[in-house]
Protein backbone atom coordinates (compact mmCIF):
# COMPACT_ATOMS: atom_id res chain seq x y z
CA UNK A 1 0.00 0.00 0.00
CA UNK A 2 1.02 3.32 -1.08
CA UNK A 3 0.80 6.46 1.30
CA UNK A 4 0.63 9.52 -0.31
CA UNK A 5 0.24 13.12 -0.02
CA UNK A 6 -2.70 14.94 -1.34
CA UNK A 7 -0.70 17.24 -3.71
CA UNK A 8 1.60 13.76 -4.95
CA UNK A 9 -1.86 12.58 -5.71
CA UNK A 10 -3.15 15.43 -7.56
CA UNK A 11 -0.23 15.97 -9.28
CA UNK A 12 -0.24 12.27 -10.65
CA UNK A 13 -0.25 11.51 -14.88
CA UNK A 14 -1.66 8.06 -13.93
CA UNK A 15 -4.34 6.44 -12.27
CA UNK A 16 -3.13 3.98 -9.31
CA UNK A 17 -5.00 1.03 -7.91
CA UNK A 18 -4.32 1.18 -4.43
CA UNK A 19 -3.76 3.93 -2.56
CA UNK A 20 -3.52 5.42 0.96
CA UNK A 21 -4.27 9.03 2.51
CA UNK A 22 -4.52 10.24 5.35
CA UNK A 23 -6.51 13.35 6.37
CA UNK A 24 -9.02 15.87 7.63
CA UNK A 25 -12.99 15.87 6.38
CA UNK A 26 -13.69 19.14 5.38
CA UNK A 27 -17.07 18.75 3.85
CA UNK A 28 -19.42 15.76 2.94
CA UNK A 29 -22.54 15.50 0.89
CA UNK A 30 -24.65 12.23 1.24
CA UNK A 31 -25.98 11.24 -2.15
CA UNK A 32 -28.15 7.73 -2.68
CA UNK A 33 -25.98 4.84 -1.89
CA UNK A 34 -23.13 6.76 -1.17
CA UNK A 35 -21.12 10.15 -0.05
CA UNK A 36 -18.96 12.36 -1.13
CA UNK A 37 -16.00 13.12 1.42
CA UNK A 38 -14.13 16.39 0.54
CA UNK A 39 -10.44 15.23 2.34
CA UNK A 40 -7.80 17.79 3.15
CA UNK A 41 -4.03 17.07 4.62
CA UNK A 42 -2.59 20.30 4.39
CA UNK A 43 0.26 19.52 1.38
CA UNK A 44 -1.91 21.63 -0.64
CA UNK A 45 -4.76 23.92 -1.09
CA UNK A 46 -6.80 21.17 -3.07
CA UNK A 47 -8.95 18.50 -1.24
CA UNK A 48 -9.49 15.21 -2.81
CA UNK A 49 -12.74 13.95 -3.51
CA UNK A 50 -13.31 10.48 -1.87
CA UNK A 51 -16.33 8.13 -2.67
CA UNK A 52 -17.83 6.52 -0.01
CA UNK A 53 -19.61 3.24 -0.78
CA UNK A 54 -22.93 2.17 1.21
CA UNK A 55 -21.05 -0.92 0.62
CA UNK A 56 -18.22 -0.25 3.27
CA UNK A 57 -18.90 -1.71 6.44
CA UNK A 58 -18.38 1.33 8.31
CA UNK A 59 -20.86 2.95 6.59
CA UNK A 60 -23.45 4.36 9.20
CA UNK A 61 -20.58 5.92 11.12
CA UNK A 62 -18.98 7.50 8.03
CA UNK A 63 -22.69 8.86 7.03
CA UNK A 64 -22.08 10.92 11.03
CA UNK A 65 -19.00 12.20 10.12
CA UNK A 66 -18.83 16.17 11.34
CA UNK A 67 -15.90 18.84 9.78
CA UNK A 68 -13.08 18.63 11.09
CA UNK A 69 -12.95 14.57 11.62
CA UNK A 70 -9.75 12.74 10.70
CA UNK A 71 -9.69 9.78 8.60
CA UNK A 72 -7.56 6.60 6.67
CA UNK A 73 -8.87 6.07 3.25
CA UNK A 74 -7.55 3.36 1.19
CA UNK A 75 -8.63 3.12 -2.47
CA UNK A 76 -8.48 3.29 -5.86
CA UNK A 77 -7.44 6.20 -7.46
CA UNK A 78 -9.27 7.24 -10.39
CA UNK A 79 -10.46 9.77 -13.53
CA UNK A 80 -13.00 12.04 -12.16
CA UNK A 81 -15.84 12.93 -14.34
CA UNK A 82 -15.90 16.02 -12.44
CA UNK A 83 -14.45 19.31 -14.55
CA UNK A 84 -12.95 20.66 -11.43
CA UNK A 85 -10.72 17.90 -10.67
CA UNK A 86 -8.43 15.24 -12.51
CA UNK A 87 -8.71 12.53 -9.92
CA UNK A 88 -10.62 11.31 -7.00
CA UNK A 89 -10.57 8.03 -4.94
CA UNK A 90 -12.86 5.01 -4.89
CA UNK A 91 -12.97 3.91 -1.19
CA UNK A 92 -12.53 -0.17 -0.54
CA UNK A 93 -11.98 0.65 3.48
CA UNK A 94 -12.02 4.08 5.70
CA UNK A 95 -11.13 4.01 8.85
CA UNK A 96 -12.14 6.66 10.99
CA UNK A 97 -8.92 7.88 13.15
CA UNK A 98 -11.01 10.80 15.17
CA UNK A 99 -14.50 12.32 15.36
CA UNK A 100 -14.94 15.69 15.98
CA UNK A 101 -18.77 17.03 17.12
CA UNK A 102 -20.85 20.24 15.96
CA UNK A 103 -18.82 21.88 18.59
CA UNK A 104 -15.64 22.43 16.63
CA UNK A 105 -15.21 26.14 16.12
CA UNK A 106 -14.64 25.92 12.18
CA UNK A 107 -17.52 25.68 10.54
CA UNK A 108 -17.97 25.65 6.51
CA UNK A 109 -18.68 29.47 6.58
CA UNK A 110 -16.51 32.61 6.24
CA UNK A 111 -15.20 33.33 9.72
CA UNK A 112 -13.82 36.44 10.38
CA UNK A 113 -9.60 37.37 10.90
CA UNK A 114 -10.31 38.70 14.03
CA UNK A 115 -12.20 35.71 15.53
CA UNK A 116 -9.80 33.34 13.79
CA UNK A 117 -6.89 34.98 15.72
CA UNK A 118 -8.68 34.07 19.40
CA UNK A 119 -8.56 30.16 17.52
CA UNK A 120 -4.72 30.57 16.76
CA UNK A 121 -4.24 26.94 17.62
CA UNK A 122 -7.25 25.67 15.00
CA UNK A 123 -6.89 28.36 12.22
CA UNK A 124 -4.46 26.43 10.73
CA UNK A 125 -6.57 24.12 9.28
CA UNK A 126 -8.35 26.74 7.23
CA UNK A 127 -7.77 27.52 3.76
CA UNK A 128 -6.06 31.06 3.79
CA UNK A 129 -4.14 30.28 6.89
CA UNK A 130 -2.90 26.84 5.63
CA UNK A 131 -1.76 28.70 2.58
CA UNK A 132 0.26 30.90 4.85
CA UNK A 133 1.91 29.11 6.30
CA UNK A 134 2.57 26.44 3.03
CA UNK A 135 4.43 30.17 1.89
CA UNK A 136 5.95 31.11 5.03
CA UNK A 137 7.59 27.74 4.10
CA UNK A 138 8.67 27.55 1.10
CA UNK A 139 10.19 31.50 1.32
CA UNK A 140 12.09 30.23 3.75
CA UNK A 141 13.83 27.74 1.47
CA UNK A 142 14.27 30.24 -1.41
CA UNK A 143 15.92 32.83 1.19
CA UNK A 144 18.50 29.70 1.97
CA UNK A 145 18.46 29.03 -1.89
CA UNK A 146 19.23 32.32 -2.73
CA UNK A 147 22.25 32.83 -0.56
CA UNK A 148 23.58 29.27 -1.54
CA UNK A 149 23.56 29.97 -4.71
CA UNK A 150 25.42 33.00 -4.32
CA UNK A 151 28.34 31.35 -1.94
CA UNK A 152 26.87 32.65 0.99
CA UNK A 153 27.52 30.80 4.51
CA UNK A 154 24.37 30.67 7.13
CA UNK A 155 25.95 31.11 10.04
CA UNK A 156 24.28 31.16 13.65
CA UNK A 157 23.75 34.34 15.76
CA UNK A 158 23.15 33.93 19.95
CA UNK A 159 19.85 34.67 21.21
CA UNK A 160 20.77 35.52 24.02
CA UNK A 161 23.19 38.61 24.04
CA UNK A 162 23.99 41.45 26.30
CA UNK A 163 24.15 44.57 23.58
CA UNK A 164 21.46 46.29 22.05
CA UNK A 165 22.88 46.36 18.64
CA UNK A 166 19.86 49.39 18.05
CA UNK A 167 20.45 51.21 20.79
CA UNK A 168 17.07 51.84 20.90
CA UNK A 169 16.53 50.34 24.22
CA UNK A 170 13.39 48.49 23.24
CA UNK A 171 14.78 45.32 24.80
CA UNK A 172 13.32 42.03 26.52
CA UNK A 173 15.21 41.02 29.63
CA UNK A 174 16.27 37.43 30.84
CA UNK A 175 15.87 36.78 34.48
CA UNK A 176 16.36 33.68 36.34
CA UNK A 177 16.43 32.53 39.99
CA UNK A 178 19.86 33.39 40.11
CA UNK A 179 22.51 35.57 38.75
CA UNK A 180 22.99 33.43 35.70
CA UNK A 181 25.46 35.21 33.51
CA UNK A 182 26.59 38.09 36.33
CA UNK A 183 25.61 40.63 33.60
CA UNK A 184 22.17 41.66 32.65
CA UNK A 185 21.19 39.81 29.92
CA UNK A 186 18.28 40.17 27.15
CA UNK A 187 16.85 38.90 23.77
CA UNK A 188 18.87 39.85 20.64
CA UNK A 189 17.03 42.81 18.83
CA UNK A 190 19.22 41.89 15.70
CA UNK A 191 21.97 39.54 14.78
CA UNK A 192 24.47 41.97 13.16
CA UNK A 193 26.53 42.67 15.54
CA UNK A 194 27.71 39.07 15.42
CA UNK A 195 27.04 38.35 12.15
CA UNK A 196 30.33 41.59 11.71
CA UNK A 197 32.27 39.14 13.09
CA UNK A 198 31.88 36.27 10.84
CA UNK A 199 31.64 38.18 7.88
CA UNK A 200 35.17 39.93 8.91
CA UNK A 201 36.43 36.03 8.55
CA UNK A 202 34.63 34.46 5.89
CA UNK A 203 33.77 37.30 4.12
CA UNK A 204 29.56 36.53 3.04
CA UNK A 205 27.43 35.08 5.81
CA UNK A 206 23.75 35.59 6.76
CA UNK A 207 21.83 34.87 9.73
CA UNK A 208 18.12 34.04 9.59
CA UNK A 209 16.76 33.68 13.44
CA UNK A 210 13.77 35.25 15.80
CA UNK A 211 14.35 38.44 16.68
CA UNK A 212 12.70 40.78 19.45
CA UNK A 213 11.70 43.77 20.30
CA UNK A 214 9.52 45.33 22.78
CA UNK A 215 8.48 48.17 21.29
CA UNK A 216 4.79 49.14 23.29
CA UNK A 217 3.58 49.79 19.22
CA UNK A 218 0.35 48.47 18.77
CA UNK A 219 0.31 48.21 14.69
CA UNK A 220 0.32 46.29 12.00
CA UNK A 221 3.52 46.03 10.85
CA UNK A 222 4.32 45.27 14.66
CA UNK A 223 5.05 42.00 16.47
CA UNK A 224 7.25 41.54 19.83
CA UNK A 225 8.36 38.32 17.94
CA UNK A 226 9.30 38.18 14.48
CA UNK A 227 12.29 36.54 12.09
CA UNK A 228 14.96 38.54 10.63
CA UNK A 229 17.29 37.93 7.74
CA UNK A 230 20.28 39.68 8.25
CA UNK A 231 22.94 39.28 5.35
CA UNK A 232 26.48 40.32 6.15
CA UNK A 233 28.77 40.85 3.22
CA UNK A 234 32.91 42.24 3.73
CA UNK A 235 34.28 44.75 1.20
CA UNK A 236 30.67 45.24 0.39
CA UNK A 237 29.78 49.44 0.11
CA UNK A 238 26.48 50.81 0.22
CA UNK A 239 26.04 50.62 -3.20
CA UNK A 240 26.80 46.96 -3.45
CA UNK A 241 24.34 46.75 -0.14
CA UNK A 242 21.43 48.05 -2.13
CA UNK A 243 22.21 45.76 -5.20
CA UNK A 244 21.89 42.51 -2.93
CA UNK A 245 18.82 43.70 -1.46
CA UNK A 246 17.11 44.37 -4.40
CA UNK A 247 18.26 41.13 -6.12
CA UNK A 248 17.08 39.32 -3.03
CA UNK A 249 13.51 40.91 -3.11
CA UNK A 250 12.90 40.38 -6.74
CA UNK A 251 14.17 36.52 -6.58
CA UNK A 252 11.81 35.72 -3.86
CA UNK A 253 8.76 37.66 -5.14
CA UNK A 254 9.41 35.51 -8.79
CA UNK A 255 9.96 32.52 -6.60
CA UNK A 256 6.36 32.67 -4.73
CA UNK A 257 4.74 33.58 -8.42
CA UNK A 258 6.52 30.39 -9.41
CA UNK A 259 6.34 27.83 -7.05
CA UNK A 260 3.23 29.15 -4.18
CA UNK A 261 0.99 29.81 -7.32
CA UNK A 262 -2.07 27.87 -6.13
CA UNK A 263 -1.75 29.94 -2.71
CA UNK A 264 -1.06 33.35 -4.14
CA UNK A 265 -3.89 32.85 -6.24
CA UNK A 266 -6.64 32.40 -3.50
CA UNK A 267 -5.28 35.55 -1.77
CA UNK A 268 -5.34 37.06 -5.48
CA UNK A 269 -9.50 36.51 -4.56
CA UNK A 270 -10.03 36.70 -1.77
CA UNK A 271 -7.84 39.39 -0.27
CA UNK A 272 -6.21 41.64 -2.61
CA UNK A 273 -7.72 41.75 -6.00
CA UNK A 274 -4.67 43.51 -7.39
CA UNK A 275 -1.80 40.76 -5.84
CA UNK A 276 -0.89 39.10 -8.37
CA UNK A 277 -0.42 42.23 -10.76
CA UNK A 278 1.16 44.05 -7.82
CA UNK A 279 3.92 41.25 -7.64
CA UNK A 280 4.39 41.03 -10.78
CA UNK A 281 5.30 44.77 -11.42
CA UNK A 282 7.78 44.27 -8.21
CA UNK A 283 9.20 41.68 -10.32
CA UNK A 284 9.93 43.54 -13.34
CA UNK A 285 10.78 46.88 -12.04
CA UNK A 286 14.19 48.53 -11.10
CA UNK A 287 14.04 49.85 -7.76
CA UNK A 288 13.86 54.05 -7.13
CA UNK A 289 17.35 55.08 -5.41
CA UNK A 290 16.93 58.16 -3.68
CA UNK A 291 18.86 60.36 -0.75
CA UNK A 292 16.79 61.01 2.58
CA UNK A 293 17.22 64.92 1.17
CA UNK A 294 15.43 63.93 -1.90
CA UNK A 295 12.72 61.85 0.08
CA UNK A 296 12.01 64.97 2.06
CA UNK A 297 11.98 67.19 -0.34
CA UNK A 298 9.42 65.18 -2.27
CA UNK A 299 7.86 64.66 0.09
CA UNK A 300 7.36 68.63 1.10
CA UNK A 301 6.65 69.27 -2.27
CA UNK A 302 3.75 67.03 -2.41
CA UNK A 303 2.21 69.50 -0.73
CA UNK A 304 0.15 66.08 1.05
CA UNK A 305 -1.31 66.66 4.78
CA UNK A 306 0.47 64.27 6.97
CA UNK A 307 0.66 63.78 10.99
CA UNK A 308 4.09 63.98 11.39
CA UNK A 309 5.50 67.06 9.75
CA UNK A 310 8.05 67.40 7.57
CA UNK A 311 11.47 68.53 7.87
CA UNK A 312 15.30 67.25 7.50
CA UNK A 313 16.66 65.25 10.60
CA UNK A 314 12.65 63.83 11.09
CA UNK A 315 12.66 59.39 11.11
CA UNK A 316 10.00 58.98 8.17
CA UNK A 317 7.38 57.48 9.53
CA UNK A 318 5.17 55.05 7.82
CA UNK A 319 2.50 56.93 6.22
CA UNK A 320 5.57 58.93 4.50
CA UNK A 321 6.93 55.65 3.58
CA UNK A 322 4.00 54.32 1.92
CA UNK A 323 3.20 57.92 0.36
CA UNK A 324 6.69 57.33 -1.08
CA UNK A 325 6.65 53.67 -2.70
CA UNK A 326 2.61 53.35 -3.00
CA UNK A 327 1.01 56.65 -4.06
CA UNK A 328 4.53 58.66 -5.56
CA UNK A 329 6.95 56.34 -7.15
CA UNK A 330 4.18 53.20 -7.59
CA UNK A 331 7.26 51.13 -7.01
CA UNK A 332 9.78 49.97 -4.40
CA UNK A 333 12.39 52.74 -3.12
CA UNK A 334 15.26 52.54 -1.95
CA UNK A 335 15.98 56.14 0.49
CA UNK A 336 19.51 56.04 1.48
CA UNK A 337 21.85 58.35 3.68
CA UNK A 338 20.09 59.34 7.00
CA UNK A 339 20.72 61.79 9.28
CA UNK A 340 23.13 60.40 11.81
CA UNK A 341 21.18 61.44 14.63
CA UNK A 342 18.08 58.69 13.62
CA UNK A 343 20.21 55.57 13.54
CA UNK A 344 22.30 53.37 15.30
CA UNK A 345 26.03 53.88 15.90
CA UNK A 346 27.41 51.50 13.90
CA UNK A 347 26.55 52.92 10.39
CA UNK A 348 29.14 54.48 8.43
CA UNK A 349 29.83 58.08 9.17
CA UNK A 350 29.87 60.46 5.32
CA UNK A 351 31.95 62.65 4.61
CA UNK A 352 29.42 65.14 5.39
CA UNK A 353 29.74 64.44 9.38
CA UNK A 354 26.10 65.23 8.92
CA UNK A 355 24.84 61.81 7.17
CA UNK A 356 25.69 57.99 7.51
CA UNK A 357 25.67 55.18 4.68
CA UNK A 358 22.23 53.72 6.40
CA UNK A 359 19.88 52.63 3.72
CA UNK A 360 15.72 51.40 3.85
CA UNK A 361 13.88 49.66 1.49
CA UNK A 362 10.03 50.30 1.19
CA UNK A 363 7.61 48.47 -0.51
CA UNK A 364 4.19 49.10 -1.80
CA UNK A 365 1.59 48.13 0.96
CA UNK A 366 4.39 47.59 3.93
CA UNK A 367 6.59 50.78 4.35
CA UNK A 368 9.92 49.60 5.46
CA UNK A 369 10.99 45.89 4.42
CA UNK A 370 14.69 46.07 5.07
CA UNK A 371 16.79 48.28 6.85
CA UNK A 372 20.42 48.23 6.17
CA UNK A 373 23.79 50.06 5.91
CA UNK A 374 27.64 50.61 5.19
CA UNK A 375 29.39 49.65 8.59
CA UNK A 376 31.95 52.10 10.07
CA UNK A 377 35.07 50.12 9.37
CA UNK A 378 37.58 53.10 11.18
CA UNK A 379 38.20 52.35 14.47
CA UNK A 380 38.52 55.82 15.29
CA UNK A 381 35.48 57.33 14.06
CA UNK A 382 33.93 54.86 15.46
CA UNK A 383 34.63 55.17 19.00
CA UNK A 384 33.93 58.61 18.20
CA UNK A 385 30.49 57.95 17.38
CA UNK A 386 29.93 55.76 20.44
CA UNK A 387 30.70 58.59 22.54
CA UNK A 388 28.95 61.03 20.81
CA UNK A 389 25.85 58.41 21.37
CA UNK A 390 27.13 57.59 24.68
CA UNK A 391 27.66 53.97 24.39
CA UNK A 392 30.20 52.47 27.12
CA UNK A 393 32.74 51.56 24.52
CA UNK A 394 34.26 49.00 27.55
CA UNK A 395 31.30 47.03 26.81
CA UNK A 396 31.98 46.67 22.89
CA UNK A 397 35.56 45.81 23.45
CA UNK A 398 35.04 42.63 21.10
CA UNK A 399 33.37 44.70 18.50
CA UNK A 400 35.91 47.53 18.48
CA UNK A 401 38.35 44.41 18.72
CA UNK A 402 37.28 44.13 15.33
CA UNK A 403 38.12 47.08 13.52
CA UNK A 404 41.19 46.86 15.58
CA UNK A 405 42.57 44.32 13.58
CA UNK A 406 42.00 43.89 9.87
CA UNK A 407 39.35 46.02 9.58
CA UNK A 408 37.73 46.21 6.01
CA UNK A 409 34.92 47.91 4.65
CA UNK A 410 31.55 46.17 5.14
CA UNK A 411 27.72 46.29 4.62
CA UNK A 412 24.59 44.28 5.33
CA UNK A 413 21.11 44.49 6.36
CA UNK A 414 18.15 43.43 7.76
CA UNK A 415 15.08 41.96 6.33
CA UNK A 416 11.87 41.62 7.92
CA UNK A 417 10.51 38.07 7.10
CA UNK A 418 7.05 38.62 8.29
CA UNK A 419 6.81 41.73 6.25
CA UNK A 420 7.98 39.83 3.68
CA UNK A 421 5.08 37.28 3.56
CA UNK A 422 2.60 40.07 3.87
CA UNK A 423 3.95 41.59 0.62
CA UNK A 424 3.52 38.73 -1.24
CA UNK A 425 0.18 37.20 0.32
CA UNK A 426 -1.17 40.64 0.60
CA UNK A 427 -2.37 40.31 4.07
CA UNK A 428 -2.34 43.44 5.75
CA UNK A 429 -1.82 42.72 9.67
CA UNK A 430 1.59 40.78 10.36
CA UNK A 431 -0.81 38.82 13.08
CA UNK A 432 -1.97 37.09 10.62
CA UNK A 433 1.04 36.22 8.52
CA UNK A 434 2.84 34.08 12.21
CA UNK A 435 1.33 31.36 13.51
CA UNK A 436 1.15 32.48 16.97
CA UNK A 437 1.92 36.13 17.33
CA UNK A 438 3.42 37.86 20.26
CA UNK A 439 2.27 41.24 20.65
CA UNK A 440 1.50 43.70 23.44
CA UNK A 441 -1.13 41.85 25.69
CA UNK A 442 -1.15 38.55 23.77
CA UNK A 443 0.89 35.60 25.04
CA UNK A 444 -2.43 33.35 24.14
CA UNK A 445 -1.10 29.87 22.64
O1 LIG B 1 15.63 48.33 10.52
P1 LIG B 1 15.96 47.33 11.58
O2 LIG B 1 15.76 47.73 12.98
O3 LIG B 1 17.48 46.91 11.32
C1 LIG B 1 18.26 46.15 12.12
O4 LIG B 1 17.92 45.55 13.08
C2 LIG B 1 19.67 45.99 11.57
N1 LIG B 1 20.55 45.62 12.67
C3 LIG B 1 19.65 44.94 10.50
C4 LIG B 1 20.98 44.71 9.86
O5 LIG B 1 21.52 45.64 9.26
N2 LIG B 1 21.53 43.53 9.97
O6 LIG B 1 15.13 45.99 11.32
C5 LIG B 1 15.24 45.32 10.08
C6 LIG B 1 13.87 44.93 9.56
C7 LIG B 1 12.92 46.11 9.34
O7 LIG B 1 13.15 46.73 8.12
C8 LIG B 1 11.57 45.42 9.40
O8 LIG B 1 11.26 44.79 8.17
C9 LIG B 1 11.81 44.32 10.42
O9 LIG B 1 13.20 44.11 10.51
N3 LIG B 1 11.28 44.71 11.73
C10 LIG B 1 10.16 44.22 12.28
N4 LIG B 1 9.26 43.33 11.82
C11 LIG B 1 8.23 43.03 12.61
N5 LIG B 1 8.03 43.54 13.83
C12 LIG B 1 8.90 44.44 14.35
N6 LIG B 1 8.71 44.93 15.59
C13 LIG B 1 10.02 44.82 13.56
N7 LIG B 1 11.07 45.65 13.74
C14 LIG B 1 11.82 45.56 12.63
MG1 LIG C 1 14.71 50.19 10.44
Amino acid sequence: MKRSKIKALLERDTPIDNVLIKGWLRTKRDSKGFSFLEINDGSCLKNIQVIANESLENYENIKKLNIGSAVAVNGKVIKSPAPKQKWEVYADLIDIISITDESYPLQKKRHSDEYLRTIAHLRPRTNKYGAVFRIRSEIAYAIHKFFKEKGFFYIHTPIITASDCEGAGEMFQIVSNFDFFGKSANLTVSGQLSAELLALAISDVYTFGPTFRAENSNTRRHAAEFWMIEPEMAFYDLQENMELAEELILYLIKYALTNCAEDIELFAKFIDTNLIKTLDTISNSTFIKISYKEAINILIKSGKKFEYDIKFGIDLQSEHECFLSEEYFKSPVIIYNYPKSIKAFYMRLNDDNETVAAMDVLVPRIGELIGGSQREERLDILEYRMDEIGLPKNKYWWYLDSRRFGSVPHSGFGMGFERLIMLITGITNIRDVIPFPRTPNNLEF
